[in-house]
């Protein structure tokens, strides 16, 4: 990728912060700088733990970390974004679930709470696959808005992986967004999803990622000319986004089990049909039976986006996203007012081609596609209406698709 004058001026800024963390180098080690991207999805939510469809994209705002390599197994990191630090032996990491921390020997890492969890969480996984990694000393830097739903945490995880590999043993995309998922799961703790450490690692620059997230194959898919992929974050960050997902979670996995019990060998909504659902559906309750008829026509809705992009079919990218957006709204339920009030700004917008909202829900951001000419007035819109709407604060961001994760060129 070619470097900009920001990416010097970050590079600058990074090794200068490094220098200030642990003082200069000792010896000649170099510094080396590793990146991974957010993600936005531009359809299909909620799909990946239900083994369906999905379309995310890599998106331009990243978090970059600089390191040098250490000789021994420890790790330390800093943040530009906050005074805490994190430091830990790999020999030591022990997950939250492994043993019973109020017997944990002293010299026991377990997860503080810390953003730092995320670090020794990509590292305790890289070892339980018995891959070899490194210690390093590293500094954080990130762009993507915390908490917005662009995934930061997803980012950090796949930079760290990087920096702990120290370009040493070579994972192929859909491995290391396997590991970078496990440490999420089984170390930090949270329940998440496949996609965005795939989004993340397997990006590609000008085009999104066609996810199966059953077999984790993916294809690019070429956006129209002229289009451009807008986030607009509503500023709306709530307390209870994780329990409300893993609520989802529990009522997709009731749905199938209850299925299973007139369908046989029926594993995940992904192998539903739509008749299927439309046959059994009495035996489900009222709003278990609305979360699977999300699924069922999301994954449905997935692939016909795919198909619409790349015939540049604006009409139908329209009617798709507006039918995801009130799917996820009345079906799913995981909208928020905030997240309906901006895809009505938008979509009041000429040029603005579809919107809907993105992620997990409950608020975060919304995903458009918007006709390049149009995103100053997508812009004036939201920064007259939607805060005073709304009383929170928007922000707008046109956002390039880049590269999956990967070393920047220092030199
Ligand atoms: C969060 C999760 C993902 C996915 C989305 C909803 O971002 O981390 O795995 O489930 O929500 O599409």
């Amino acid at each position: 990728m070619a470097q900009t004058r920001l990416d010097r001026e970050r590079i600058e800024t990074l090794t200068a912060a490094l220098d200030t963390a642990y003082g200069p180098a000792a010896d000649s080690t170099r510094v080396e700088i590793v990146r991974a991207p957010g993600r936005v999805n531009l359809i299909g939510d909620h799909m990946d733990y239900n083994e369906g469809f999905m379309l995310p994209v890599a998106i331009e705002l990243d978090t970059w970390i600089a390191f040098r390599r250490r000789q021994d197994g420890r790790v330390r990191v800093a943040s530009r974004h906050s005074s805490e630090t994190g430091s830990f032996w790999i020999d030591a990491l022990d997950s939250a679930h492994d043993l019973d921390s109020a017997h944990d020997p002293a010299d026991v890492e377990r997860p503080s709470g810390s953003w730092s969890d995320y670090v020794a969480g990509t590292a305790w996984s890289l070892r339980e696959a018995a891959i070899p990694i490194r210690g390093f000393d590293g500094v954080v830097d990130t762009t993507i808005p915390i908490g917005s739903g662009l995934s930061a945490s997803a980012a950090l995880e796949l930079a760290s992986a990087l920096a702990l590999l120290g370009g040493g043993h070579i994972l192929a995309p859909p491995s290391l967004a396997a590991l970078a998922q496990r440490a999420e799961r089984d170390y930090v703790g949270v329940d998440c999803g496949i996609m965005d450490q795939l989004a993340s690692a397997a990006g590609r620059e000008g085009k999104a990622l066609l996810l199966d997230c059953r077999s984790l194959e993916t294809r690019h898919v070429t956006l129209p000319f002229g289009v451009q992929v807008v986030v607009c974050d509503t500023g709306e960050r709530p307390q209870l986004r994780s329990s409300a997902y893993n609520r989802r979670r529990a009522e997709c996995a009731r749905a199938v089990a209850l299925l299973a019990e007139r369908m046989p060998g029926l594993c995940s909504l992904r192998d539903l049909s739509a008749a299927s659902l439309r046959r059994y559906r009495a035996i489900l309750p009222e709003n278990v039976a609305s979360r699977a008829e999300h699924v069922v026509t999301e994954n449905e809705r997935v692939l016909a986006a795919a198909t619409a992009l790349e015939a540049s079919d604006l009409d139908e990218l329209s009617r798709i996203f507006a039918e995801s957006h009130a799917s996820l709204r009345d079906l799913y339920e995981v909208s928020s007012p905030a997240l309906d009030t901006m895809v009505e700004i938008a979509l009041a917008i000429p040029g603005v081609v579809a919107a809907r909202m993105t992620g997990s829900g409950f608020g975060g951001c919304t995903v458009n596609l918007v006709l390049a000419d149009a995103v100053p007035a997508l812009r004036a819109a939201v920064g007259r209406d939607y805060d005073r709407r709304t009383g929170l604060r928007g922000r707008v961001y046109p956002v390039a698709i880049v590269d999956g994760a990967g070393p920047i060129a220092t030199d």
